[in-house]
């Protein structure tokens, strides 16, 4: 049997980002950013709910980090939200934002968290949209000139950066489905755009590095995990590694094998001929991690379709996730087995095992899970106790397979669970919760779920509670 003890110094945290939480969209000189653009277009998120308000953490900040004091969180992942830093994406660098960071470093400070910043978490400065955003190379600049300040503004009191968040959402669900910020629907460029996001970071860390030699830099990529519906039928072998090759190969070759992979190339040539990628790019991208960030939450099941995309397994999304996988039109997505949370995305505890054994055999490097979490329909009893039993099962199958994973010999340094609190879930708005702690967004009074004092007792004991 595994052991339930988590490693010496293990990191126990939560994360949260920026545009979820934050809110005061139009205070301390933020300017708007692609989210605030998409939130407010008619018909985009559900019920046109924006993160005008979100948590009013912009206000509240100071009593949600003495929350995670409580939990004894021991870490805390979040996102400097650039539209405040430099709120033009390339003008002047804005001190009330760089002054609201360190605020919050203060209070972390003051309760001994360790904080790991994320400076992309998807809030694009509108104007760097209005140029054309990620599918332009001169986004990547506007990013390594942010990178490089930010980093120097904070150097002394912030060890732990992330350049990018899921890159994958960045590239096709804001390019190529359309679903997310900015709400193109234009799969050539999508491929642009993920390979822009990977020499920003590339490029972003050697600035970093120059700035804070002791930068622990790293890069956060979600899985899909797609698996064959008939490993025995090629075809269905096929269909799944072209869901791998645009999810994940597409963001860990570059780094590992300092190239992409000539298959994704040659099944996207209709779409365009990879000329973004120019000489020395690959070389600025290769090697330029010191750990990996880890998020996971589902699997999926594909197989090979032929005739028009259908996508019968994902009711949440049908119309749309084929738009996410450009060039990949002839793979179907499979009902999922398990029990599924209100994301409708199933719960597969093994599959995070299998995903964190290939993380580190692929980059061999210590990793830190920066997201594991699950969404469901929370009710508060008449006592006011939220018997959140389905999550803290959740996070309680995930985190012993992650030790599964420690033993079998995977460097594993730490496990953010998503999120704090419930928050602006993206598309979805505020109908989804996944927060340890619930937010009455009437109120914003925050009530801690029975998974929050689960958690609270992992850590304190250090093992995993049963
Ligand atoms: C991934 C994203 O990083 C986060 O912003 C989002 O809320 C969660 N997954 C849940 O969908």
């Amino acid at each position: 049997m595994t052991s339930s003890q988590f490693p010496d110094g293990f990191l126990f945290g939560a994360s949260t980002a920026s545009y979820q939480i934050e809110g005061g969209v139009a205070e301390g000189g933020r300017l708007p950013s692609i989210w605030d653009t998409f939130s407010h277009t008619p018909g985009l998120t559900f019920e046109g709910d924006t993160g005008d308000v979100a948590c009013d953490h912009f206000h509240r900040y100071v009593d949600d980090i003495q929350a995670m004091a409580d939990l004894g969180l021991t870490a805390y992942r979040f996102s400097m939200a650039w539209p405040r830093i430099r709120p033009t994406g390339d003008g002047e660098f804005n001190d009330e934002g760089f002054a609201f960071y360190h605020r919050i470093l203060d209070e972390l400070e003051k309760h001994g968290i360790e904080p790991l910043v994320t400076l992309y978490h998807w809030d694009l400065p509108q104007p760097l949209e209005d140029l054309g955003g990620w599918p332009e190379r001169a986004t990547v600049d506007r990013f390594v000139e942010y990178a490089r300040r930010t980093v120097e503004e904070f150097k002394d009191r912030v060890t732990y950066w992330t350049t990018f968040n899921e890159p994958w959402c960045t590239a096709f669900l804001g390019y190529s489905s359309g679903a997310h910020a900015p709400g193109r629907s234009e799969p050539a460029v999508s491929l642009a755009a993920a390979h822009h996001l990977n020499l920003a970071h590339g490029l972003a860390y050697a600035a970093i590095k120059e700035v804070k030699p002791d930068a622990k830099v790293s890069i956060v990529l979600n899985s899909h995990l797609p698996r064959p519906w008939n490993p025995a039928d090629p075809r269905d072998v096929e269909a799944s590694e072209k869901i791998d090759a645009l999810a994940n190969r597409i963001f860990i070759d570059p780094f590992t094998v300092g190239e992409y992979p000539a298959d994704l190339m040659a099944f996207t040539s209709d779409l365009t001929d990879w000329s973004f990628v120019q000489d020395g790019d690959l070389d600025a991208i290769k090697g330029t991690l010191d750990l990996v960030g880890v998020n996971y939450y589902s699997s999926h099941i594909v197989r090979h379709h032929a005739g028009p995309p259908s996508n019968s397994g994902e009711d949440g999304h049908k119309s749309t996730i084929h738009r996410c996988w450009p060039g990949a039109d002839d793979v179907e997505f499979m009902p999922l087995i398990g029990k599924r949370t209100t994301m409708n995305w199933n719960v597969d505890p093994s599959g995070f095992h299998a995903h964190l054994m290939r993380m580190h055999r692929e980059f061999g490097l210590p990793i830190i899970v920066t997201e594991n979490g699950a969404s469901w329909q929370d009710e508060v009893s008449e006592d006011g106790r939220i018997r959140d039993a389905d999550r803290y099962t959740y996070l309680h199958d995930h985190m012993e397979a992650l030790l599964l994973a420690v033993a079998e010999g995977a460097d594993i340094r730490g496990y953010m669970a998503w999120s704090l609190m419930d928050n602006f879930e993206w598309a979805y708005g505020y109908s989804k919760r996944f927060g340890l702690l619930r937010v009455d967004y009437n109120t914003q009074a925050r009530t801690w779920k029975d998974s929050a004092y689960w958690y609270a007792e992992t850590i304190a004991n250090r093992a995993l509670t049963p």
